[in-house]
């Protein structure tokens, strides 16, 4: 908080890239940067996982590394109301990709409970473990999003009710009727360090929407994402033309 104790904004960070690879490349030695950063400071990383298929190949890249995976703990900013094997799971897609082949303890990795009763109770559960594993404040070191082609980030969707919860650290995100489990903007916010990975020309039209000087946040939900800490936008080319 600056002295009038409003939120202090980002420091914000755009790099267009070639091409998914060469962003891939960058999203990688940057993660590693801010876990060995969080480990040098506080002898522990936190780290949120995105879902979706951009940072899929980030997740291979770094099963490849050699880190301290003992000192790290992974979340996911959001999940699917689906079991962690079925094909939609993110979980499921981070722990094929990754967590399955390196040594993070698996009591320091915490999937979404999707087989509560409810989607509710999922995401009171998460809220539970996010206090327990963190306290009462949880500060991520790095949070990984993606950005829909409606400007959605996480699972916070456009004119959702998910968008203005401030109470909690998680909540029920709805896509159209399909329900999920998402962190909420005051936590990715009060996060260390925010990094947007964004893909493919599909992106274009939202992201010069996001990075409009003035537009409906409610529309284009990724505007809401003002880390007190870094913020990071890594694109490809064919999404970051527009920028
Ligand atoms: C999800 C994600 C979602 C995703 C965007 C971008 O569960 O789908 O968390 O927010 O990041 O929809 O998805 P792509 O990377 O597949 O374009």
């Amino acid at each position: 908080m600056d002295f009038t104790g409003e939120a202090m904004a980002p420091t914000v960070h755009v790099e267009v890239h070639g091409d998914r690879a060469a962003l891939v490349e960058r999203a990688r030695d940057l993660v590693i940067e801010q876990i060995q950063t969080a480990i040098a400071a506080r002898g522990v990383c936190y780290l949120a996982l995105a879902g979706g298929s951009t940072p899929k190949p980030l997740y291979e890249a770094l099963a490849q590394e050699t880190l301290p995976w003992s000192c790290l703990h992974i979340f996911w900013g959001d999940e699917r109301y689906v079991p962690i094997d079925h094909p939609d799971s993110n979980a499921g897609m981070a722990k094929a990709a990754w967590l399955d082949q390196v040594s993070i303890p698996a009591e320091q990795i915490y999937p979404v409970p999707t087989q509560a009763e409810t989607p509710q109770a999922a995401a009171d559960q998460y809220q539970t473990t996010l206090e327990t594993v963190m306290g009462s404040a949880p500060i991520f070191d790095v949070v990984l999003l993606g950005m829909g082609d409606d400007g959605h980030t996480a699972s916070l969707f456009p004119h959702t009710p998910a968008l203005t919860v401030s109470d909690r650290w998680a909540t029920v995100g709805n896509k159209g009727d399909n329900p999920r489990i998402t962190f909420t903007v005051p936590l990715i916010n009060q996060s260390r360090c925010v990094m947007f990975l964004v893909s493919g020309e599909n992106k274009q039209t939202a992201l010069k929407t996001v990075f409009a000087e003035t537009a409906d946040s409610n529309q284009y939900p990724s505007r809401l994402i003002q880390p007190q800490g870094e913020l990071w936008w890594l694109l490809d080319q064919a999404a970051g033309a527009v920028l």
